[in-house]
């Protein structure tokens, strides 16, 4: 059973689901991603979606990898499917902290996909230089017009979203569509699609589950003054939609 919560244009989402557990929410988004896919398939003869790394969306893309390739319910059209990235870690491909690797392992490894679907984070170049060139990449890929059908998207427990982290510059980045950026408490450094790349998109969907998430969630969708980075993804024209497990929406208000 689920709770849905339609929220106002001035609030960052379109739509918050809560669903009882996270395997519910991972197919909740299964069904999600495969009917934005096929419209958008059907109306302009693509779908490019921006990846999320982290651990939460790896089901997700393993009972994605489950569906088969067609047009109609609940197939995915997965010849007509270009896969970004919506962040990813300056390491190796093959490292396991890659969220290519985990994207690969958990799905692309499963499908029948021609090289150039698969849109890779050159993580071998320097960081500004794989900004720089990951941004051109986006560029060529949408023919100067970066917008994309699907963006998906987590949430950490400190408010981020992709790799855009509380009081980051790049969370100011008004022209630039990616940014070189170095995550907090050290690890590897990172790249990220900016604010600008995020709002142009057709359809997000934010998945979180966890209780240690409820209150980034609540800061995110709460409509404060100064929201995490997580609720400052705006989309001008397409739908936000909020995947939430129980746990993770427990500090939201009851709905109306
Ligand atoms: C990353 C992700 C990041 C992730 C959140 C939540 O590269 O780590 O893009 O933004 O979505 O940190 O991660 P979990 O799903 O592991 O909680």
């Amino acid at each position: 059973m689920s709770t849905r919560r339609e929220r106002g244009a001035d609030g960052c989402a379109d739509l918050v689901l809560v669903l009882p557990d996270a395997e519910q929410v991972c197919r909740e988004a299964r069904e999600r991603f495969a009917g934005e896919a096929r419209s958008a398939a059907r109306e302009r003869g693509t779908f490019r979606v921006a990846l999320s790394g982290g651990s939460t969306p790896r089901r997700l893309y393993e009972l994605l990898a489950e569906l088969p390739a067609g047009e109609a319910p609940p197939a995915v059209p997965w010849s007509k499917v270009h896969f970004f990235w919506g962040d990813e870690r300056l390491v190796p491909p093959d490292h396991e902290a890659s969220n290519y690797r985990m994207a690969r392992e958990a799905l692309l490894s499963r499908l029948e996909l021609a090289p150039e679907q698969v849109h890779r984070v050159p993580t071998e170049l320097e960081p500004e230089r794989c900004a720089q060139a990951y941004e051109q990449t986006l560029l060529r890929a949408f023919e100067g017009h970066v917008r994309f059908d699907l963006l998906l998207l987590g949430i950490g427990a400190d408010g981020h979203t992709a790799s855009l982290f509380p009081g980051s510059p790049a969370l100011e980045e008004r022209e630039r569509l990616v940014a070189a950026v170095r995550a907090p408490g050290g690890g590897p450094d990172r790249v990220t699609l900016t604010l600008p790349a995020f709002e142009t998109a057709r359809c997000g969907f934010f998945l979180a589950s966890g209780a240690e998430k409820a209150e980034a969630v609540r800061a995110a969708l709460g409509g404060g003054d100064s929201p995490p980075p997580a609720g400052r993804v705006r989309l001008r024209e397409g739908r936000l939609v909020w995947l939430l497990d129980r746990a993770a929406a427990s500090r939201l208000p009851a709905p109306d």
